[in-house]
């Protein structure tokens, strides 16, 4: 895929400006931008409606794009709104770590956790927490206490009941354990591993479940997104877990990778954790870049992200995705990897990045820019109408190791008050979800309706859906047909 005029045409808006002008949730103006009245837009309409934020996009389709927010930059403007206008979920980066809420024995310390929490509350976001039990950010009482093995547990009963208990109702899932595998795909030598064996992991998944008896309780590490040693460790771990009827519903990738070298498997890897039965969330995503950042590297950092995206929206069981960090000036990565940055989708002016389009596109925002004009006078009459009910035009916009994203254009031959368009899909392929239509599938057969808003046309006007796909090693060109009525 090309990132051609939409993607750069923002550049010199500012992110904030371009969610606040509009709210583009469900009907009302995300019709307008997407063509409610067939596909003419006014060029009134089509600038004042500007472009469905991400946050906008991903509640359309119930899935979660969240960030990684610091309290002490909520204090200020830029920040608060973008993290509030482009983001269904926040995450606190430091904040609820165990350092900064416990950090002396029994000593509990909420004001920076509540400020995020409340932050999110403010703005009807969900909350993920992170973490409850993790060898890094451990106060040194915890660290260095010489416990018995009943103490650590007391300490870290006491942890999570805690910590849990305070936003019970609030945070709906939760990094219960992190990162308790090292790089050589062996249990990492913590003070817990230390003292209570493997067994940790259980024993803190259960006290979670007995805090919060309705959140939902990940295992969360990096290095795990492709299919490699370290994940397949974590495949056997979870499955021993479940087998033992520990409580835990979802595994985290935290999604921390390099441009251009982004694993080729990870909706393979994404699959075979939800074929377990679990929910899947890419919880730290970000993809850096040796610096200096140029438009080459960030269109080549548009497709990784896109790749990822897809990756998780092309499984059902993957809940989601949260960058980390707000914009390129927020991200850990400068100033842990030398000469390494511009990991996130926004920069650090606040302006959208081919990246931040790249995910746009993959939560179904409409390629062509909805901030730009149409090209045609609005004034002219639909030309060239095709003959018979209406036409259906196929189009595969993006395609990578197993997945695909095809646009789908209706243009009528007459008018019409609703279209049907059906295809036969090819060997291996498979519909996982779609948006501007609704569509369904039996065998190989595939039927698309329009959703409403973009059922009548009059003759040669045109409207598009979109969705994204599996495929067995090839994507098909199928021959479609259309039909007037729903
Ligand atoms: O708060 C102190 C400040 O007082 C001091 O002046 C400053 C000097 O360096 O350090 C500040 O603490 C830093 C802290 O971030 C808050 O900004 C630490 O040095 C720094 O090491 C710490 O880095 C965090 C890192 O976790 C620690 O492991 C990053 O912000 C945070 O993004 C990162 O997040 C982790 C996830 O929790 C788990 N997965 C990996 C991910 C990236 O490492």
């Amino acid at each position: 895929m090309s990132f051609t005029k939409g993607r750069r045409r923002l550049r010199g808006r500012t992110v904030g400006a371009v969610a606040l002008a509009v709210t583009l949730v469900t009907g009302g103006l995300a019709a307008a931008a997407h063509g409610q009245e067939g596909t003419r837009v006014s060029a009134e309409d089509a600038v004042q409606a500007q472009a469905a934020s991400l946050r906008d996009l991903a509640d359309q389709q119930g899935v979660r794009m969240g960030t990684a927010v610091a309290s002490h930059l909520l204090d200020q403007s830029d920040y608060r709104q973008t993290a509030a206008t482009e983001f269904n979920s926040v995450t606190h980066e430091n904040d609820l770590k165990w350092e900064t809420v416990q950090p002396q024995q029994g000593q509990f310390s909420w004001s920076n956790a509540d400020r995020v929490v409340d932050f999110a509350e403010q703005n009807n976001q969900m909350i993920h927490g992170h973490t409850l039990v993790w060898h890094s950010q451990l106060p040194s009482w915890v660290e260095n206490g010489n416990f018995s093995q009943d103490q650590l547990r007391g300490v870290m009963q006491d942890h999570i009941s805690t910590t849990m208990g305070r936003y019970r109702g609030q945070i709906g899932t939760w990094d219960v354990v992190n990162e308790p595998i090292d790089d050589n795909a062996q249990f990492r030598d913590s003070v817990f591993y230390q003292t209570l064996g493997q067994d940790f992991i259980a024993e803190a998944f259960r006290m979670a479940d007995q805090a919060d008896p309705s959140a939902r309780l990940f295992i969360n590490d990096y290095n795990i997104d492709g299919i490699n040693a370290k994940s397949d460790a974590y495949y056997e771990l979870v499955r021993d877990l479940l087998a033992q009827g520990v409580p835990i519903d979802g595994i985290g990738f935290q999604g921390h990778l390099i441009s251009g070298q982004v694993p080729s498997d990870i909706q393979q890897n994404i699959q075979r954790f939800a074929d377990l039965g679990l929910e899947v969330m890419i919880t730290e995503l970000d993809i850096r870049i040796q610096m200096p950042a140029t438009e080459q590297k960030l269109e080549q950092q548009a497709r990784d992200y896109e790749g990822v995206v897809n990756a998780c929206y092309a499984v059902s069981g993957c809940s989601g995705v949260i960058v980390w960090g707000v914009t390129d000036a927020h991200s850990w990565v400068p100033d842990h990897f030398d000469g390494q940055g511009a990991a996130l989708p926004i920069d650090s002016d606040y302006q959208q990045k081919p990246a931040y389009w790249a995910i746009h596109e993959a939560l179904g925002g409409d390629p062509a820019d909805p901030t730009d004009p149409p090209t045609e006078d609005p004034t002219d009459p639909p030309t060239d109408p095709p003959s018979g009910d209406c036409e259906a035009d196929y189009r595969v916009t993006n395609e990578w190791n197993s997945g695909f994203q095809a646009e789908v254009t209706v243009t009528a031959g007459d008018s019409l008050t609703g279209w049907t368009v059906t295809w036969n899909l090819g060997s291996g392929e498979s519909v996982s979800h779609a948006w501007n239509a609704s569509v369904s599938s039996s065998g190989s057969a595939v039927t698309a309706t329009d959703v409403g808003y973009n059922g009548t046309l009059s003759a040669g006007q045109s409207t598009a859906f979109g969705f994204v796909g599996n495929h067995g090693g090839s994507v098909s060109t199928p021959q479609l047909t259309c039909t007037s009525g729903s």
